[in-house]
Formats: structure tokens, sequence, C-alpha cells
């Protein structure tokens, strides 16, 4: 009985002297781990006599629990230590500011193709798409212009290896968006119809108002009664709304485009006060885009009857409306990358 008690106030007084967890964890193995002290003791019981037993083997398993129960009692009040100590020494300042962090924007020319797509969306137009690698057909037969017809050469095209040399193949890389106009009039249900096209074009020129590649947006509305008075409507809404003035005022310029018949370019009354561009006012314009009503030839090319069906197109570079909108002096800096490390 004595040796209970002797191992009980060893293991009692060694639990209260430990400061931390893994202490207390060895104590806990040398008492009840498998070769422990207590452990021993209880593998005794089953050699004990009958009466040994029935003394001893309460006392044991009161042992056992005690010791159990203390090193249980001394591991919560270790922890409620190092977690006051924690709270006492560490602290985080919620009010500081959060660390800055490069975020993405979206790109202006995104942006205003937004903005253009919006504004066509209201007037009932929706959008259409094409491919960039087009064939001669799309991009210049089929819009009225044959080989030998002079525009081609103005539209400094980037071709590209025929692989087999087949009429329709696709060699050039898109110089307009105007080949998604016979590409839906194709179509079964292409007429009656009105479309914008908003997508990128390529051409090989480059200086500070030309980049090989960049953004158009073709406009295309066919049915049985179009004439010109609904596309000046149409184009003066869309700059009512996109430059937000509500007196705009357009000139059509007599013009030409082999797509279109008559053609016109539309310019935007504008002033230049001490070099700086205002829209809208002024005694000056400036060329915004090129429009007209749709070639009989450019109809016909798409199975189209002209003498039941006319319409009118319009094509506009979103690179150059972005630069007017948000006054951005170099077409390159569209192309600027800027890493962030
Ligand atoms: N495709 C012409 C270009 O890239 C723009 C254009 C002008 C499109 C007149 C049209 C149009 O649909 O009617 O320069």
């Amino acid at each position: 009985m004595s040796d209970i008690k002797q191992i009980e106030d060893i293991f009692l007084k060694l639990i209260a002297s430990t400061k931390n967890i893994d202490d207390l964890e060895s104590i806990r193995i040398k008492a009840l781990g498998k070769k422990g002290e207590v452990t021993k003791l209880m593998k005794t019981i089953s050699l004990m006599e009958e009466e040994e037993r029935r003394t001893k083997a309460p006392l044991l398993n009161a042992l056992k629990d005690k010791i159990i129960q203390n090193i249980e009692k001394k591991k919560l009040s270790i922890n409620t230590d190092i977690l006051n100590e924690k709270i006492s020494t560490e602290w985080l300042d919620i009010s500081r500011p959060s660390r800055s962090w490069q975020k993405g924007k979206i790109h202006p020319i995104s942006q205003v193709t937004e903005e253009i797509v919006e504004i066509f969306s209201d007037l009932g137009f929706s959008i259409a798409e094409g491919p960039q690698i087009e064939s001669d057909w799309y991009n210049f037969d089929a819009l009225n212009i044959p080989p030998e017809h002079p525009a081609r050469q103005e539209f400094d095209t980037f071709y590209i290896e025929k692989l087999k040399n087949k009429i329709g193949e696709p060699n050039v890389l898109r110089t307009h968006t105007s080949p998604v106009q016979i590409r839906h009039m194709e179509k079964n249900n292409g007429v009656p119809c009105r479309i914008i096209v908003p997508g990128k074009v390529f051409r090989s020129d480059y200086d500070q108002t030309h980049t090989p590649m960049f953004n158009q947006l073709e406009g295309l509305a066919i049915d049985k009664d179009i004439n010109m008075g609904h596309l000046k409507w149409t184009l003066e809404e869309f700059c009512r709304v996109f430059f937000d003035i509500d007196d705009v005022v357009l000139r059509f310029r007599s013009s030409h485009f082999p797509f279109t018949e008559p053609s016109a370019e539309v310019d935007i009354k504008c002033s230049w006060d001490d070099g700086l561009l205002k829209l809208g006012q002024g005694e000056s314009w400036l060329e915004i885009l090129g429009s007209g009503m749709v070639h009989p030839n450019v109809l016909m090319a798409c199975n189209v009857d002209p003498l039941v069906y006319q319409g009118f197109a319009f094509g506009m570079g979103i690179d150059r409306l972005a630069m007017l909108k948000y006054g951005i002096p170099d077409l390159r800096s569209f192309l600027i990358v800027i890493f962030v490390g």
C-alpha cells in the first residue's frame, strides 16, 4: 500500500512541476505507457491472491484514474497558459490597410467594343462573327473587289501560302470585317438582318496612327425598305450616345467603296482650341467611319435579289473611336504589354 502511495506522490509531484506538454507526455508514458510504473503494478493484479486482489485492485485503479485526471488537468492548464501568453504578446492591428496588389484592368479596346455593342444592341442589332484568316473570295471578290480592282492594292494585305491552291481556300489575313457581311447573307436566314461584327483585322502598316493589327466594327442592315435615311439616323443615334453629345452634328461626305453605292464617309463636327480636340462643336470635321448602301453586286454574290432587298452597311475603326473618346494620342500604346514582376 505504501508502494502505491509512494508512486502516487512521485507522479503527482512530477505532473505538478512540469511546464510543457512534451514533458507531461513523457511523464504519462513513464506512468501509464506499456512499460510504465503504474502499468507494471496493474499487471500484478492477475497474479494476486483473491484477498489481496480485493483490497489492492481498487486502490491501483484509483491510482491510475488519479494520474490520468491530473495529467488532463495539467494539460488544460498548460494550454491555457500558452494561449494567455499569445494573447498578451501577439496582436493584430485590424485597422491597418491591406497590402496593395496589381489588379488587371479591362483593356480600353475591350471596353469601347462593349460600349459600342451595347448601343447597337439597343437599336436591334445582333453580333455576328467570322474567321480572321479569309479567302480572296470573302475578303475581296464577293465584296465587289475583283483581282484587277485598284482597291486590292490599297489594302496592304498580308497573304499566306495556299496549301492546296484551291479557289476559296483561306489565304489572307482579313483586311476588314466586311467579309462577315457576305458570310451572314449567304446563310438561308441571312436576310433580312441587322448585324454588327466587331473583330480584329490586319494590314501591313505601322506608324503612330496605324498598327498591323487593329479592331473594326462592321454594321449591316438588310430589308425590303431600307434607304440612306435609315443609315443616317442609325449613325447619328450611335454617335449621340457613344460620344455623349445630345446635338451631335455629322457630315455625310460622298466617297467611294467598291461594296457600297452610293458611299459616304462620315465626319463629326469638332474644334481644336489650343490643340485640344472637342467633339460636337466648332468649325472642323473629323472622319470617323465609312458607310453606304450595299452594292447590288454584293447582294447578288450572296444570292440575295437586289430588286427585293436593299440595305446599308458601315465600318468603323474601334481603336480610332477609343482614341477620340478617351484622348489616347498614339495607337501603339494599345499594344504595350506591361509585365508585373
Ligand atoms: N471595309 C472598309 C475598310 O476597311 C470600311 C467600310 C466602309 C465598311 C464602308 C463598310 C462600308 O461596310 O459600307 O476600310
